[in-house]
């Protein structure tokens, strides 16, 4: 049987070069493989599940998603992209799902409790960011993947979400919900640090590089980064630990003997900083000039951006009813089928 990819992005913002490492990369290469199903979506409603005084915010970012993701070469008649809020199966089968979910099995999603901490809800969390993990739950199932291609923050969404393929296959007596597996980014390559150092690349950081800076914002950026500050004169020894220029370089240098060879001179003296970020300016814009030049077409027809999640939308729908049919028939709660 051929295999079925679900994955999903909140728009909350625009998306930048640590989440194409982290995902989007690895997206396009699985939709080309031509071995998976491959469902995009959009997940509008979770973001709205701590935004829903902010509806703009999530409204301006659903664009701006979905142009990241067509400039990166999520390709439209190979992926199916979709918009969560358009998929009312959804809701109804998150419905059923969170009769299956104890209130303390929610509580301990370690995911979860790190945002609500983050955040700062205490015991203000709005119930629908707490049960999130079962829409997701949903998400996932309404198209029966078996694969779901994510950073690691998001395996213990995947154990929720396999826990309740589990209850429900067993409590109604029916296989019709798929157990999915996460697939996960190599080991080190999950995470791209911010500009500033910091672990995590982030919008609220202010550490990013979007897809869709300009090349203009992109030279600003590599000249600000963070490299080692005891490296003051041209002539001292670098230190490679650390020093993002050269983990970005790691990265994204296709040619990575002369990597190497610039490390071997920046540790040893004589290597300037600026040197080196010219060179991962020039290594950076290999990889961002074609996606920024695709998302600058993009960006001037949103007509058929919108036109592209519409249709997406309509397919995903069939999708995700067929499902439901199955799991309202496996509760019984099909009365007029049988009357
Ligand atoms: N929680 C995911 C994130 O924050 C987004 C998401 C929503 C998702 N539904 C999904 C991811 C289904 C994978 C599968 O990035």
């Amino acid at each position: 049987m051929q295999h079925t990819i679900l994955t999903a992005d909140r728009p909350t913002g625009k998306l930048h070069i640590g989440h194409y490492i982290g995902s989007l990369k690895n997206r396009v290469r699985l939709q080309n493989s031509g071995e998976y199903r491959t469902f995009i979506m959009i997940a509008d409603m979770q973001a709205l599940t701590d935004n829903a005084r902010n509806p703009e915010k999530i409204q301006n970012s659903l664009i701006e998603v979905a142009l990241d993701y067509l400039a990166v070469g999520i390709d439209p008649s190979k992926s199916t992209i979709f918009v969560q809020s358009q998929i009312p199966a959804l809701n109804e089968l998150t419905m059923y799902y969170l009769d299956l979910v104890s209130l303390a099995r929610l509580k301990r999603n370690p995911t979860v409790k790190s945002e609500i901490q983050q955040k700062g809800f205490g015991e203000s969390v709005p119930a629908g960011f707490l049960a999130y993990p079962i829409s997701q739950a949903a998400d996932i199932t309404a198209f029966k993947a078996d694969t779901v291609p994510v950073g690691d923050d998001q395996e213990p969404m995947l154990e929720q979400t396999r826990e309740i393929v589990r209850s429900f296959n067993t409590t109604y007596q029916k296989d019709v919900l798929v157990e999915p597996a996460g697939l996960f980014p190599p080991k080190g390559q999950g995470r791209l640090p911010g500009l500033d150092g910091n672990a995590k690349m982030s919008k609220s950081l202010n550490n990013a590089i979007y897809l869709s800076d300009s090349a203009d914002e992109l030279h600003q950026k590599v000249m600000k980064m963070y490299t080692d500050p005891k490296h003051i004169h041209v002539e001292d020894p670098g230190q490679i630990e650390g020093n993002i220029v050269f983990d970005y370089l790691d990265v994204f240098a296709t040619d990575q003997k002369q990597v190497a060879a610039l490390k071997t001179q920046y540790r040893h003296g004589g290597l300037g900083d600026v040197k080196v970020k010219c060179y991962l300016e020039e290594v950076l814009n290999a990889t961002l000039a074609p996606i920024r030049q695709r998302r600058g077409e993009y960006a001037k027809d949103l007509g058929t951006v919108y036109q592209i999640l519409k249709t997406g939308s309509q397919k995903a729908n069939e999708v995700a009813a067929q499902t439901l049919s199955e799991v309202r028939a496996a509760i019984g709660v099909n009365y007029f089928d049988k009357h």
